[in-house]
């Protein structure tokens, strides 16, 4: 483990869709608070060159390459944690699509079960994993999902994904219920719009989009994905010890108007 002091010093930590937006700046944010950092995604190559970094400002990081999809690439990703450091502490689920909006009626048929897949099936995929492993060190645990303000309410022409969203939080407060009395909680972070590749795209092929969201949004601007890794890398430490089954909007007041 990493020397690195700061709030997240000694624990080992799983992050998925760690290779770009939200997931690379929490791979940063995790390993500068002393965090030993396992970082899952598809693409190797981007996860790689991140470790490098990581370790070339002293920090603990290790990838594996997998699909949140295939279980058994979510199993492999919790036992690399387990293996190097004896156990997990904590984990950032966060690996997820979006999709062009569309009105429901006219959405492709695939659109529902690929983000389902990925948004719904893949956290349950990883977290079960997780969960097996806290229980088994008997040292408890926090897990963080990355549901969405689309996990809290509609956001218009977005049906699967909003669907998948609030499913993240279902699967969450499930999750905080039944393992309060192992010592393991789960929250969720609710990002607003922030600047990653999903949303770049959508953007620059929609270009009225992003000065709506702001004026729908009392902070007027889109977040910048380190600003919802900080609020990820808080719930899983032991400062937010007595938070558990709570959804954190990180969305300069999205969804409180
Ligand atoms: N950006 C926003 O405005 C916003 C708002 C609310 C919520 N969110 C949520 O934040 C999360 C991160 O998104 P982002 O905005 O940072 O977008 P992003 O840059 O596209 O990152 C998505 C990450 O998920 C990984 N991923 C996708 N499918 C995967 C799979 N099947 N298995 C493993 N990893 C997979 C991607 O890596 P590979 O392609 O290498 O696998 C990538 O690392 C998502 O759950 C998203 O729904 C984003």
């Amino acid at each position: 483990m990493t020397d690195h002091q700061g709030f997240l010093s000694g624990k080992s930590v799983l992050i998925t869709g760690a290779s770009s937006g939200i997931g690379a700046a929490a791979a940063k944010v995790f390993a500068r608070e002393g965090a030993a950092v396992v970082l899952t995604a598809r693409r190797g190559e981007r996860l790689e060159a991140l470790c490098e970094e990581i370790r070339g400002s002293g920090g603990d990081a290790a990838f594996v390459v997998g699909d949140m999809r295939v279980e058994d690439d979510a199993r492999r990703a919790v036992e690399c944690a387990v293996e190097r450091h004896g156990r997990l502490d904590a984990a950032f689920n966060n690996a997820g699509i979006g999709w062009d909006q569309e009105p429901m009626h006219l959405m492709k048929d695939d659109a529902y079960d690929a983000i389902m897949d990925t948004n719904v099936r893949g956290v349950w995929n990883v977290m079960r994993h997780e969960l097996a492993a806290m229980v088994e060190s008997g040292t408890g645990g926090s897990v963080v999902n990355n549901s969405s303000v689309a996990g809290m309410q509609a956001i218009p022409a977005a049906a699967p994904y909003v669907a998948s969203k609030h499913a993240v939080i279902g699967l969450t407060k499930a999750a905080a219920a039944e393992y309060a009395p192992h010592g393991i909680r789960v929250n969720t972070v609710a990002p607003g719009t922030t600047r990653s590749e999903i949303i770049a795209g959508w953007f620059e092929r929609n270009p009225h989009i992003e000065p709506e969201l702001h004026r729908l949004t009392p902070q007027a601007r889109t977040a910048e994905p380190a600003e919802i890794a900080e609020a990820a890398a808080w719930l899983c430490s032991d400062r937010a010890s007595f938070v558990t089954g709570a959804v954190l909007p990180v969305d300069g007041g999205f969804t409180m108007v």
